[in-house]
């Protein structure tokens, strides 16, 4: 059985966190004296002189809106990046507790365990990218505190099966991380849903990808009231900037163009995939539910320099286990498909 106190970091269970002045007085005041802010203002049209909101109630209420999941259940990051550190702190002890991460996949989770000097054990997905879950039930001891998986997955861009993921959560005591930072292009339902079947799936989310607000940094973590409530001791008091805050609530306003740009994308995506199969140099290209495509090549290396002496950068991921001879190429506008396609024309590779 799942229980949270038997994962939580004994420091982090004992944790008084820092109480910020917006912490201590909540409300409407007419003067505010208690934050060592700056009274006069700002040097900007907008006024950013005041601490933003350390919870960030607001772009909360409205992202539970449109994800259906309630407040309580929603932690912000810096970035779905900040949400993954934040887990490694407070669930896993350095030089002790492990992980097991599922490559080839998102290096995040690689780097995170490498700082917080936790161990992060290789499974590797099967040659069809899906979870190898004989291999990942060998890899676990009573140290591992985490599974991540990312789906759809980066650098594949294919989903993994939900009943490969419903068994780990189904079977394993620690937490389950699922990363949908490409959910939105994806044919499979999001695990958000699942929350309360599963105390022990946290699920990722980002504004970074569809949402077109990457240069914000917003990530999104969804679980137990729980989870969320051990993560926000974690996290610093504010980590979400107030243009970013506000500047997110706007754009929350307008997911009927966000849904267009997806719609678009996916009809960009088929269409890349038609122009890039015609050419000698292209072996695989391989099933995508995100707004990239991995693309397997004679001469990944190549054509990643023939590409880059003419302005248009993709990236190498042949170096990867199980990404040999590849490249991950995202969907871009359709003139800059365009310009890909017909600068690919120009590649004459040595037969
Ligand atoms: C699978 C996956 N998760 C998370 C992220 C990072 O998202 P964010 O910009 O929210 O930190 C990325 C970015 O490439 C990603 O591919």
């Amino acid at each position: 059985m799942f229980d949270l106190n038997n994962i939580l970091r004994e420091n982090i269970k004992n944790l008084t966190p820092y109480s910020s002045a917006r912490d201590e007085f909540q409300g409407e005041a007419s003067v505010y004296l208690d934050a060592n802010e700056n009274a006069f203002g700002s040097p900007l049209d907008e006024q950013y002189n005041r601490y933003p909101d350390p919870l960030q109630y607001n772009v909360k209420k409205r992202l539970s809106e449109i994800k259906g999941v309630p407040v309580c259940n929603i932690f912000l990051g810096n970035g779905s990046d900040e949400a993954i550190d934040i887990l490694f702190r407070s669930f896993c002890n350095p030089g002790v507790d492990n992980v097991i991460i599922v490559p080839p996949t998102y290096g995040m989770y690689q780097v995170s365990a490498n700082i917080n000097d936790v161990e992060a054990r290789k499974v590797h997905l099967t040659a069809d990218y899906q979870l190898n879950l004989d291999g990942i039930a060998e890899a676990i001891d009573d140290r591992t505190k985490m599974i991540f998986v990312c789906s759809p997955n980066n650098p594949t861009g294919n989903s993994i099966n939900r009943e490969d993921v419903e068994t780990l959560l189904a079977n394993f005591n620690g937490i389950v991380v699922v990363d949908e930072a490409y959910i939105n292009y994806s044919r499979q339902k999001t695990f958000i849903q699942e929350l309360t079947e599963y105390g022990n799936l946290v699920v990722l989310q980002t504004l970074s990808k569809a949402w077109g607000l990457a240069g914000l940094r917003l990530g999104m973590a969804f679980a137990s009231e729980e989870i969320i409530e051990v993560m926000n001791r974690v996290k610093p008091p504010y980590n979400i900037n107030e243009a970013t805050q506000q500047l997110v609530l706007r754009a929350l306003q307008n997911v009927d163009q966000v849904n267009e740009w997806i719609k678009q994308t996916l009809i960009e995506r088929d269409k890349l995939v038609l122009a890039l199969k015609d050419f000698d140099f292209v072996l695989d290209i391989y099933p995508s539910d995100a707004n990239f495509i991995l693309v397997k090549t004679t001469d990944a290396r190549g054509i990643y320099n023939h590409l880059v002496d003419r302005g248009i950068i993709v990236r190498d991921r042949s170096k990867v286990e199980l990404c040999e001879g590849c490249l991950r190429i995202t969907v871009g506008t359709p003139e800059e498909n365009i310009a890909l396609t017909e600068r690919l024309k120009a590649l004459h590779l040595p037969a």
